[in-house]
């Protein structure tokens, strides 16, 4: 593993980091085990600088969708930062601020912007920061990656100062089950009951708002749902979801094979895998899923 080096921001270029290169370490819930990776199996597979980028479109050029532009962040930091292509758009976006990009896995080779550091960190254990100590925590597709999802959300509140951000984002895998065919809720459910069996919650998106308000240390949440269309056959997706979709597509048929690998003993098997495939992109129209952004501001 190459450490990563500094530049100016704006100055770097997003290597291609694909799911595969992270899925490594024990505690995380989507790990492949050694033995299928060494045969030369079909990997989990997610690219997670064309999913930045597409959110990157959905959202204006922005990171997210609370009002910290104008604002003036000294410290942000990013929880699951993936290929840290979020983390880097905020350092380039908030040159004054430094930001910390944290995930179980090392980042792969990367040139990172001066105003960026990277640590290891499993969120599931006690995070080692300070409270109060950053002006913007976030965290993109984590918490229904992680056992106690609800958990690491409590603890990641009171990472913000008062007047700082708390921004989250996950799926409602419910929605997936609730707005596809037969065949994909089937696997879908399948998939959503392994994680259930393991401590991780599908359906944290949905769930996020009420976690933040409960802690009682933060204003009223505002939420946004957007229904990404996964499915090739629907007929007009809003523009600006396109490429979401089209990521969202690649990556949920991507998914069964490895499902249908590791998962056959609970009921994924390759047959099924094979019909999941083409009930998305042949018979069914109109195949969503919900993915949740929420922000609050600390009192
Ligand atoms: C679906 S990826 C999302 C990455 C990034 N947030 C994005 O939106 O592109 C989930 C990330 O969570 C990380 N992860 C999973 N379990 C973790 C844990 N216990 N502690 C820290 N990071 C974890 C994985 O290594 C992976 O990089």
């Amino acid at each position: 593993m190459v450490q990563p080096t500094t530049e100016e921001p704006g100055s770097y270029t997003l290597k291609v980091c694909w799911m595969s290169h992270r899925m490594h370490h024990p505690t995380d819930l989507f790990r492949l085990p050694k033995k299928q990776r060494k045969g030369g199996g079909k990997h989990l597979s997610l690219p997670l600088d064309e999913v930045h980028l597409a959110f990157k479109e959905y959202l204006g050029d922005k990171v997210g969708l609370a009002p910290i532009y104008g604002t003036r962040p000294t410290r942000i930091l990013e929880l699951g930062c993936g290929s840290g292509a979020w983390a880097i758009q905020a350092a380039t976006d908030f040159p004054d601020a430094q930001i910390l990009a944290v995930d179980l896995a090392p980042l792969v080779a990367i040139t990172l912007p001066k105003n960026m550091d990277f640590q290891v960190v499993d969120v599931t254990q006690t995070l080692p920061f300070e409270e109060k100590a950053f002006d913007i925590v976030h965290a993109r597709l984590l918490l229904m990656h992680v056992p106690n999802g609800k958990d690491v959300l409590e603890r990641a509140a009171k990472l913000v100062k008062p007047g700082g951000w708390l921004m989250v984002e996950d799926f409602d895998i419910r929605s997936l089950i609730e707005n596809s065919g037969p065949v994909v809720s089937r696997v879908i459910d399948t998939w959503n009951g392994i994680l259930r069996a393991r401590g991780a919650d599908g359906e944290i998106g949905r769930k996020m708002k009420i976690i933040i308000h409960d802690t009682g240390m933060y204003s009223q949440p505002e939420t946004c749902m957007i229904p990404i269309p996964i499915c090739k056959k629907d007929k007009a997706p809003p523009k600006n979801l396109m490429r979401l979709g089209a990521v969202f597509n690649m990556t949920v048929k991507k998914l069964v094979d490895d499902w249908a690998e590791r998962f056959s003993a609970e009921g994924i098997s390759q047959e099924s895998a094979e019909e999941y495939k083409k009930e998305i992109e042949t018979d069914f129209e109109d195949v969503t899923v919900n993915m949740h952004f929420v922000w609050a501001q600390r009192l």
